[in-house]
């Protein structure tokens, strides 16, 4: 057995993709939060691809940008300054391979569906067969807009023609170009230089490339299913292959242990780890880096961004947490909000229309209704009664409120930050907190109540008549 022979990879993404009518180049629409371009970019490293270059042209800067941000150096870009074809396209990516002479897999920055395996197995198949090209093909009972494979009387790939240059007989041929090549440097090499623009779009085609290697060894075709190999062109395109990649995550969790009530309409994005035993109800959005750990349960609505969530915590239905951490035990909602710095200790409680924003809470700890607790340290065993408010900010700075442990805040109470309420302390209901209050203390900041008999039924009596006497005026 010799060594497998190694391959760089040329991904297309120059194009502007007009059908998307958007500001955005089309491979930097996402897909499950991340950027189209970055699906087949992981599926050519995942194939073990030694390098890496985009091609990029439209958008160039946020293209780079952007694959600078998620791949580092392990990509590179090369520029198109004019979009004159994907043969033009393909050379512009090899020249920035310079000094590689191993073989060369060409694929386009839509294709979002494919996987390292399609990869893999197409380079197994060209290094196998004698000639210098190999490519993905597949069949679909519509194959309108792609390129058609057409075959001589052996079966022998002849040709790739473009839609725009088929004749009504090369047309009925439903066998397609999905655009995903593995070449051998040298034969690239020569025959890139011989396109020409001889064709309906006046592009210089890479798919001319094999009729090219007809003479030179031929081309090795593998068929791969089609679901696949779509690309995407337009919005509605763009919604499809969401759909696949979303039931692909789902059905990975769902085998790891993880119920979903209604896995299709449930979003969670590729970078979400969930542990056995956690049910998830319809409606919920699990994105960025959401780790959620066993036995917990998410209820309808919930919205997740970057948190984390400790075993058997339950979210009640319509809560959102952005960056936040949830102890376990904990309950949340419904209807809470947890803004960013937000650190729930185990069987913490956080009830409806309660907001916490950079807010430290220990073990054991509640705010059960109507609060909103920013920039908070909330030790152990706190109660926080309804329609708490932490005033945390002057206009101008942000202050900490301390609640120490087993203080209890009674309802409606403002606490004016730098603010402490010491271990045990008892704030009286309404209280506005203005000054530090002591260990045990009870804190109570309220004017004293005063009653006046029978003075209700006056008012009432006084109040009737002036109306009386304003409607006969
Ligand atoms: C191409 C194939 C067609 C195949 C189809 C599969 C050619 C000539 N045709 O057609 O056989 O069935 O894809 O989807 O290759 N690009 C550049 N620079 C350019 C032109 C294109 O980088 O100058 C990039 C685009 O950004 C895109 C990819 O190449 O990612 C494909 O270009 P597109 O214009 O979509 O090709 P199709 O006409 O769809
Ligand atoms: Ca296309």
């Amino acid at each position: 057995m010799t060594d497998k022979p190694e391959f760089a990879a040329i991904v297309l993404a120059a194009g502007q993709g007009t059908r998307m009518k958007s500001k955005l180049p089309k491979v930097m629409h996402p897909l499950l939060g991340q950027p189209m371009l970055s699906y087949p970019v992981q599926a050519a490293l995942d194939a073990g691809a030694k390098r890496v270059v985009c091609v990029v042209g439209h958008g160039a800067q946020v293209v780079t940008d952007s694959l600078h941000e998620r791949f580092g150096a392990q990509v590179a870009t090369a520029l198109q300054p004019e979009q004159r074809g994907t043969g033009d396209a393909a050379r512009c990516g090899y020249s920035a391979l310079a000094d590689w002479h191993g073989w060369v897999v060409i694929l386009y920055g839509d294709s979002a569906l494919l996987t390292s395996t399609a990869l893999r197995a197409l380079t197994e198949h060209t290094w196998a067969s004698p000639g210098p090209l190999g490519l993905l093909t597949t069949t679909s009972a519509d194959a309108t807009g792609y390129g058609r494979i057409l075959r001589d009387a052996q079966g022998k790939i002849v040709k790739i023609q473009e839609q725009k240059d088929c004749t009504p007989a090369e047309a009925a041929i439903r066998e397609w170009n999905p655009g995903v090549y593995a070449l051998r440097s040298d034969f690239f090499r020569e025959a890139i230089g011989k396109l020409t623009t001889n064709n309906a779009q006046g592009e210089l085609y890479l798919t001319d490339l094999v009729a090219l290697a007809a003479a030179a060894g031929g081309s090795a075709g593998l068929h791969w299913d089609e679901a696949e190999l779509h690309g995407v062109n337009d919005r509605v395109e763009l919604a499809q292959r969401e759909q696949v990649l979303q039931q692909r995550v789902a059905r990975a969790h769902q085998r790891a242990g993880v119920s979903l009530r209604d896995p299709a309409r449930t979003y969670i994005e590729p970078g979400v780890r969930i542990g056995q035993d956690v049910v998830i109800e319809a409606g919920v959005s699990l994105r960025g880096k959401t780790t959620i750990e066993a036995d917990v349960r998410i209820d309808v609505g919930c919205v997740l961004q970057d948190c984390r969530v400790g075993q058997g915590a339950r979210l009640l239905p319509y809560s959102v947490a952005t960056d936040s951490v949830i102890g376990a035990g904990a309950r949340i909602g419904p209807f809470a909000h947890l803004r960013p710095g937000t650190q729930l200790a185990a069987d913490t409680h956080i009830g409806n229309f309660v907001e916490t924003k950079q807010t430290v809470m220990g073990k054991g700890s509640k705010a059960n209704h109507l609060a909103y607790l920013g920039d908070g340290i909330i030790g152990e065993g706190v109660n926080v009664g309804a329609g708490t408010i932490f005033c945390n900010y002057d206009g101008f700075n942000k202050h900490t409120t301390v609640l120490q442990d087993g203080a209890f805040i009674g309802s409606d109470s403002q606490l004016v930050a730098p603010v402490t309420v010491g271990k045990g302390a008892y704030v009286g209901t309404g209280t506005t907190v203005t000054m530090d209050v002591p260990d045990d203390a009870l804190a109570i900041g309220r004017a004293r109540q005063v009653n006046k008999p029978g003075l209700a039924a006056r008012l009432r009596q006084k109040l009737k008549s002036d109306k009386e006497r304003a409607a006969k005026k």
